[in-house]
């Protein structure tokens, strides 16, 4: 296994494995200590069926599901409309995945937040469309002493339904938005192995603990701004077949704009974490 790296801060492609191959004796070791250090792993040309795809992040841990139906652990990130062709740019469906556009880290909504997301290009929109990331950790370390001092006693409360209402109000009433209770962790989240501490914030976060609203609101915007200065964020130009796995715990992501007249769609498994990732530590 060879890692190249995708930027100072954070990320490696990886060489030289093939994801189908790996197992929990044989591969995910030494997989799990990449991600754990670097927080994203890239592979490309590694185009996967959705059965290889979930025994793959099953490696991590139990995979999550946001619904009812037991077959519905594998998501489509996905334009792409049940009659054909796609949906169109002012639909409810688009403007949720426009949401993802602020940026977050994903199921900090959830009663059991994600370690990780397994996300695959299958279909690339002609430009646009990218992801980019920033690692929360390199961001964290770089805030003055006084601020890092007090995010160790910060919680933040989360709703699905604050990042849905900034782009629009409608999407607010969706049972798929709805349906989650007010969740409340802590601002950091060390990793359990090097104790390295994290920023863990997102669009979904509504209110700080203990502090005036609006004046909660506008810190969270400045810190996610101190998180992601353009220097700090790497850009993922999608190809069909690419991979990556990135760590829910340190890192911040956003989907980019695309033509929304094409397709656009990529399969996405999260993976939710455990007491062995840490979990207890971000719990208030
Ligand atoms: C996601 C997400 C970003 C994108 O699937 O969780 O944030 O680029 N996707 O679509
Ligand atoms: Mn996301």
């Amino acid at each position: 296994m060879k890692t190249t790296p995708l930027h100072p801060d954070f990320g490696v492609e990886v060489h030289g494995l093939d994801l189908k191959s790996v197992t929990a004796e044989d591969g995910y070791p030494e997989l799990r200590r990449l991600f754990d250090r670097h927080s994203l792993l890239l592979f490309r040309d590694q185009p996967l069926n959705d059965a290889e795809h979930l025994r793959l992040g099953n490696l991590f841990g139990p995979i999550e599901n946001r619904t009812e139906n037991p077959g519905d652990r594998l998501s489509a990130v996905s334009n792409k409309a049940a009659e054909g062709g796609v949906t169109a740019a002012d639909d409810l469906h688009t403007l949720n995945l426009i949401a993802n556009q602020l940026w977050h880290t994903d199921s900090t909504f959830l009663p059991v937040p994600a370690l990780a997301n397994l996300l695959q290009a299958r279909v690339v929109s002609s430009t646009g469309g990218e992801t980019e990331f920033v690692s929360t950790r390199a961001g964290f370390k770089r805030l003055p002493r006084e601020t890092q001092e007090r995010l160790r006693r910060t919680s933040f409360h989360h709703d699905y339904k604050t990042s849905r209402g900034d782009i629009a109000e409608e999407l607010t009433t969706l049972d798929i938005i709805q349906k989650w209770p007010e969740q409340h962790w802590r601002a950091l989240w060390p990793n359990p192995e090097t104790g390295e501490e994290a920023l863990y914030i997102a669009s979904h976060v509504y209110a700080v603990e203990g502090m005036d609203r609006a004046e909660a609101r506008a810190w969270v915007k400045d810190l996610i701004a101190a998180m992601t200065p353009p220097e700090a964020i790497y850009t993922h130009a999608w190809r069909p077949g690419d991979m990556i796995i990135w760590d829910e715990r340190a890192t911040l992501h956003r989907g980019r704009p695309w033509p929304y007249k094409e397709e656009r769609t990529l399969a996405s498994i999260c993976v939710t974490a455990r007491d062995v990732d840490g979990l207890q530590a971000v719990r208030v």
